[in-house]
């Protein structure tokens, strides 16, 4: 399975922290947002991954994160010029999916919790057509909307409803076969000018092939695209982190943990940054896991 990581678009609800810089690269606690959506794609065990920013982005993007090696991964690149519309990544994606299937995740998108790397995992293994990831939310019109029958295939989608029929959000995360390539390629623009991933996903809908995962309560979801969201996600990353004795989104230890490098790898990327906690864990834990 290839990876995606839609890191694109203007960002305006964050202005004036947007104004020169991407909103994926803005912290999140002690790292940048684009950290998170990455280690979810890492933890359901996808090495080859695509990012893709705006022109102004996509450098500094790759001075943070290079050619993924370090990490075990194969990281590469592309420019999305403005925000035509999250299923625009299939298209730009099509030659980095070639025959394969794909998982797309938006780069302001934060998961964590207890069974979710295993809940991946197992969405991955037994992917048929798509499968979507639902979390209850308490403001359901701000977001696509998922209904589903008792098997848990979705029987309705809607993009922010005004009134709207379930409280069951879908997140920023979709897995795909490899017939997303030609369902995107066969989209017209909506109202709004986008190519809408709500197309897609109604497209395999109509088949019968779109699954929604329920996240329940146990797993966090976050976007960090208001104020309040950013500051929330901070909050969230530093209670974790200070009171559990867990590092969240901790890419090198992910990469170390799935195997994808070996203790002296992880050590010295610690090493390299050791006058900061970040560092330090990674030289504390690197044998340790071993
Ligand atoms: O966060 C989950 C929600 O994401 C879903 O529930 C909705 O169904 C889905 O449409 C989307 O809604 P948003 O209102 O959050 O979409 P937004 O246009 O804000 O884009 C989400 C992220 O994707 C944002 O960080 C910017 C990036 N993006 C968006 C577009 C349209 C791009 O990189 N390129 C784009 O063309």
């Amino acid at each position: 399975m290839k990876g995606i990581v839609l890191a694109g678009g203007s960002g305006t609800r964050l202005f004036p922290l947007t104004l020169v810089t991407s909103k994926q690269l803005l912290a999140v606690y002690n790292k940048p947002m684009v950290y998170y959506p990455l280690s979810v794609l890492m933890l359901a065990g996808i090495r080859d991954i695509l990012i893709i920013s705006t022109s102004s982005a996509v450098p500094v993007m790759r001075s943070l994160l290079g050619d993924g090696s370090k990490l075990g991964l194969n990281l590469s690149y592309a420019v999305q010029e403005e925000p035509r519309g999250i299923a625009e990544a299939f298209l730009i994606g099509a030659g980095h999916i070639g025959g394969d299937n794909s998982a797309l995740i938006l780069g302001d998108n934060l998961f964590h919790g207890a069974g979710f790397p295993e809940s991946l995992r197992r969405s991955r293994e037994s992917l048929d057509g798509c499968t979507l990831f639902g979390h209850p939310v308490p403001d359901p019109e701000r977001y696509g909307i998922g209904e589903v029958d008792s098997e848990g295939m979705l029987v309705s989608i809607e993009e922010k409803p005004p009134r709207p029929r379930s409280n069951n959000a879908i997140t920023g995360l979709y897995f795909y076969d490899n017939q997303v390539v030609d369902i995107a390629r066969g989209l017209a623009p909506s109202p709004r000018g986008e190519l809408e991933i709500t197309d897609v996903n109604l497209e395999y809908l109509k088949q019968g092939r779109a699954r929604l995962i329920g996240l329940g309560r146990d797993c966090t979801w976050l976007d960090c695209g208001t104020y309040d969201s950013l500051l929330a996600a901070s909050q969230y990353v530093q209670g974790i982190e200070k009171h559990q004795d867990e590092r969240v989104a901790c890419l090198e230890e992910i990469a170390l943990r799935m195997g994808f490098i070996d203790a002296e790898a992880c050590y010295e990327l610690g090493a390299g940054m050791r006058q900061s906690n970040y560092g330090r864990h990674l030289t504390e834990i690197a044998y340790a896991l071993d």
